[in-house]
C-alpha cells in the first residue's frame, strides 16, 4: 500500500479518512515537508494523525466533513494529490450513489492532480482466504463494511464520469484506483 503513496503523493495533499495516518507517516515526501489536509467524519483520527505528521515537520490542517458532501470551504482547493484509501467500502450505498464522492473531490484537485485510492469490492467477490472471509463477515455485521453492492463496473463508471483518465488494478482482495484530468477542469 505504500507504493501508491510513493508514486502519487504531491506537495499539497488532501487525505480523506486518514485512520491512524500510518501510510502518510511512512510515505516518501522526497521534496521535503508537505502541506497536508486531513478530512474525516470523525475528529479523533484527524487529531491523532495531525499530531503524528506535525512531529515529522509537515504543515497539517484538519477538516471535519463527509465525502458525500462538497468538500468544506475550509479545506481550500488546488490539491496536487488526494488519497482516499479503504474509505469507500465503509460508506453505505453502491458506487452509483457514493461515487458522487469523486465528483466532490475532483473539484479541489488541480488540472494536473491525481486522486488515488483503494477499496474492497463486495459484489461478485469472495475473499481469497478463510481469514478474509471471517473479517468481511464480522466487519459487515458490525456495520464497518458497507460493500455488498460495490462492483467493479460501477466503480469504473463513477471514475470515468469524473476523470478523463483512470486506472483500476486488483491486488489480492483490494482494488486500487486512480483518476486524473478532472473533466470539469479540462
Ligand atoms: C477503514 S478507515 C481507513 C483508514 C486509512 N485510510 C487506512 O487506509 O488505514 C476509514 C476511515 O474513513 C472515515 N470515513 C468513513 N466514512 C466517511 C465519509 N463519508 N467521509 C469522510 N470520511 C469517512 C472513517 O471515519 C475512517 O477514519
Amino acid at each position: 500500500m505504500l507504493e501508491p503513496y510513493r508514486h502519487n503523493i504531491g506537495h499539497r495533499h488532501l487525505e480523506v479518512g486518514p485512520g491512524s495516518g500510518w501510510y502518510l507517516a511512512h510515505a516518501d515526501f522526497s521534496d521535503g515537508p508537505a502541506q497536508i489536509t486531513l478530512m474525516d467524519l470523525n475528529p479523533t483520527p484527524l487529531a491523532f494523525t495531525a499530531r503524528r505528521l506535525r512531529k515529522a515537520g509537515h504543515a497539517v490542517d484538519e477538516v471535519v466533513g463527509s465525502v458525500l458532501d462538497p468538500v468544506p470551504a475550509a479545506a481550500g482547493t488546488g490539491y496536487d494529490s488526494i488519497g482516499i484509501n479503504f474509505v469507500m467500502h465503509c460508506i453505505p450505498g453502491n458506487f452509483t450513489e457514493k461515487g458522487v464522492a469523486f465528483q466532490h473531490l475532483s473539484r479541489v484537485l488541480t488540472a494536473e492532480g491525481v486522486l488515488f485510492g483503494s477499496t474492497i469490492l463486495g459484489r461478485g467477490r469472495t475473499p481469497r482466504t478463510l481469514f478474509g472471509r471471517f473479517l468481511t463477515t464480522a466487519y459487515s455485521r458490525a456495520g464497518a463494511f458497507n460493500n455488498s453492492d460495490d462492483d467493479r463496473d460501477d466503480l469504473e463508471t463513477a471514475l470515468t464520469t469524473v476523470f478523463e483518465e483512470h486506472t483500476l488494478t486488483d491486488v489480492g482482495d483490494v482494488t486500487l484506483f486512480t483518476g486524473r484530468r478532472p473533466r470539469q477542469l479540462t
